[in-house]
């Protein structure tokens, strides 16, 4: 077929640079077929049956999973790709150290060779989307071009998608541009494959002055799914450091007192590091009328309202969770929110059509189909889903989803939470003694590194808010963002630290946590609102054992002591190693952060 020669609907719109973009994607990618995607149950359903009949996809069981399927990618493509992620600013300062970098009109040459032809044989589908609720000012309209009908299915899921976006978006409104691809055209009638992708030209690149995306290459999460960490992180924290607000990768929810108090906490955790539990948290029993509520548990936009208070809203309308480990013990909300309705990917399914994964079960079933295709029993040496694996949800499946999840105003947000996955040397909890000792402790946050990105596991690295794979733009400067944003806001949240993850000797957990992390919650709640008591210590405010609430618990005074205990020497080296993170910034780093850090080496 004529390559220029793709005819595409343009009554759907008059939004004029929407369909002067559309012409250009539409003659570079040269699909078979262009379709606009209107969100609605039979697109679903429709998009679905292609899979399935593709061999791309698995339907699970009606009867235990209805309306979910599962999809293998291939092993190759399983995680985000940080060292193929770009900033491509003007200056290679504005992108900073921390981040990838080439020439925009390098990049923009190499991209144009890989898109031309890149959806020969292929549908590309237009996606209309929203990142927050439909009609709030905070919110931010994108449109997603891809040949990846598994990228529109989970849009679909984690964002508001389709025609109601189509319609709001006026004839001069802005968007977002997300140009998507596989990477793998089926020039002359080539064979399509279950899982296409391009692992040796994989590009995830920005444009942070135009505002616009474009990811080549690879079908995974955060790679292919635009509106999530590419705008509503990257592109958004250049947004947000331009009009005085913040995009951060934290969760977002309510704590509700017996007397009927709520109030709202963020927490910024890397990657795989607990923000899906922490968010879906179930008090426990002993702790009676304490209840916890889920806004998000990824990404947060704040912004300051005319009171100078800092208001939060999740943009995203479902959960890409991780699924090993997730289980009725761990995180019943979450199994709960994929009851039905939901996407399984490289997770195992076992012989009755329904999914498995490690941590699922105490007991591994006898017999699965791993996330590879094979056949896997206990004895396999290795794991049945692949660590990476997750889940797509609809946040509105959450029995615990706050009622104000959707308001367009969003929630007050009166506390931070950074925490890490640290094995050693660092205490449960501590509060900073004020907003830039804050931001210095976020800016110093290090955890043990996951399987949520490729490279080696358990590596302690610094990852700064944990937004050091998201930040849109240069490190250091987003810091001074963070402590100019403290100075324009009349009330500050409140900034803690925690830890859940210190291990004994024997390399045994030291705090049992999931449920149990209420009893940390609580006090930061009540130290948020003026009631908790502390202690001054060398990294901040810490509470005494009986400053939280143990009903039910049996904890020893020895166990309490070592798990909050700190060694000033080894913390002193420790933080002379900031120096790496800080060297490597050096003359972006706002002095307030070398303050901090002096202050601390002398309190040590
Ligand atoms: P992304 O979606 O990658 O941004 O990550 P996330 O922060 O939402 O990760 P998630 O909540 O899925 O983290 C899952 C991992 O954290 C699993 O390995 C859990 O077992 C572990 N985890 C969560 N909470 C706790 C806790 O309180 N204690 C311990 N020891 N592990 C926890
Ligand atoms: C993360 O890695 O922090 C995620 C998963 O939330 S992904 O969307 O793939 O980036
Ligand atoms: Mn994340």
């Amino acid at each position: 077929m004529d390559k220029n020669n793709c005819k595409f609907d343009r009554s759907k719109t008059r939004n004029v640079a929407l369909l002067k973009w559309l012409d250009k994607m539409v003659s570079m990618c040269a699909p078979n077929r262009v379709e606009w995607c209107d969100g609605s149950d039979e697109e679903w359903e429709r998009l679905c049956g292609l899979m399935v009949e593709g061999g791309s996809m698995i339907k699970l069981n009606e009867e235990k999973r209805p309306n979910s399927y599962l999809v293998r990618s291939d092993p190759r493509d399983v995680a985000r790709v940080e060292s193929r992620t770009f900033i491509c600013s003007y200056g290679k300062d504005d992108a900073g150290p921390t981040n990838n970098w080439e020439e925009p009109r390098k990049m923009r040459a190499k991209l144009k060779r890989l898109f031309r032809g890149c959806m020969e044989g292929r549908t590309m589908y237009i996606v209309p989307f929203c990142m927050g609720p439909l009609g709030s000012s905070i919110s931010q309209f994108g449109i997603q071009v891809t040949d990846s009908p598994y990228a529109v299915l989970n849009m679909r899921i984690m964002t508001r998608m389709g025609q109601e976006v189509l319609d709001l978006l006026g004839e001069k409104d802005f968007f977002v541009p997300c140009l998507h691809s596989v990477g793998y055209p089926l020039t002359e009638g080539a064979e399509d494959v279950p899982w296409p992708c391009n692992p040796e030209d994989t590009y995830i690149v920005h444009f942070p002055e135009q505002r616009t995306i474009v990811s080549y290459g690879s079908g995974y999460g955060g790679n292919a799914l635009l509106g999530k960490k590419c705008l509503a992180l990257r592109i958004a924290s250049c947004m947000a450091r331009d009009n005085e607000w913040m995009a951060e990768h934290m969760l977002i929810l309510g704590v509700e007192s017996p007397k009927g108090e709520k109030t709202y906490v963020a927490g910024a955790f890397p990657s795989a590091c607990g923000k899906t539990n922490m968010a879906m948290l179930i008090p426990p029993e002993s702790m009676k009328g304490w209840k916890v509520s889920t806004v998000g548990d990824d990404i947060a936009w704040l912004k300051p309202d005319d009171n100078g208070e800092l208001r939060a809203i999740n943009p995203e309308a479902g959960f890409f969770g991780v699924a090993p480990g997730t289980s009725w013990e761990t995180n019943p909300n979450a199994m709960d929110s994929m009851k039905a309705n939901t996407l399984f990917t490289n997770v195992a399914l076992t012989e009755d059509g329904d999914v498995w994964w490690e941590g699922l079960t105490e007991k591994a079933p006898s017999k699965l189909t791993d996330w590879k295709g094979q056949e896997w029993t206990p004895d396999s040496p290795t794991p049945a889903a692949h660590p990476n694996a997750r889940f797509t949800a609809p946040a509105s499946q959450c029995p615990t989803i706050d009622p104000e999840w959707e308001n367009p105003e969003g929630v007050p947000v009166a506390a931070f939470i950074f925490g890490g996955r640290r094995m050693s040397d660092i205490p449960l909890v501590y509060q900073s003694f004020n907003w830039n000792h804050g931001v210095y402790i976020g800016a110093t946050l290090s955890s043990e590194t996951t399987a949520a990105a490729e490279g080696a596991q358990g590596n302690l690295r610094r990852d700064p808010m944990a937004m050091l794979p998201f930040c849109g733009y240069n490190m250091g400067n987003y810091f001074r963002h963070w402590i100019k944003m403290g100075k324009s806001l009349k009330e500050k949240p409140r900034i803690f630290h925690v830890n859940w993850f210190r291990k004994d000797e024997n390399g045994k957990f030291m705090w049992p946590g999931f449920r149990d992390n209420m009893r940390v919650l609580r006090w930061i709640v009540e130290r948020s609102t003026g009631r908790g008591k502390a202690h001054e210590g060398p990294l901040g405010w810490i509470p005494n054992m009986a400053d939280l609430d143990w009903s039910g618990m049996d904890f020893t005074e020895e166990d309490w002591n070592k798990l909050m205990s700190i060694n000033k020497e080894n913390l002193r080296m420790q933080t002379l190693r900031h120096e790496e993170l800080f060297l490597q910034l050096s003359e972006f780093l706002p002095k307030e952060m070398l303050f901090e850090r002096e202050l601390l080496v002398s309190r040590l």
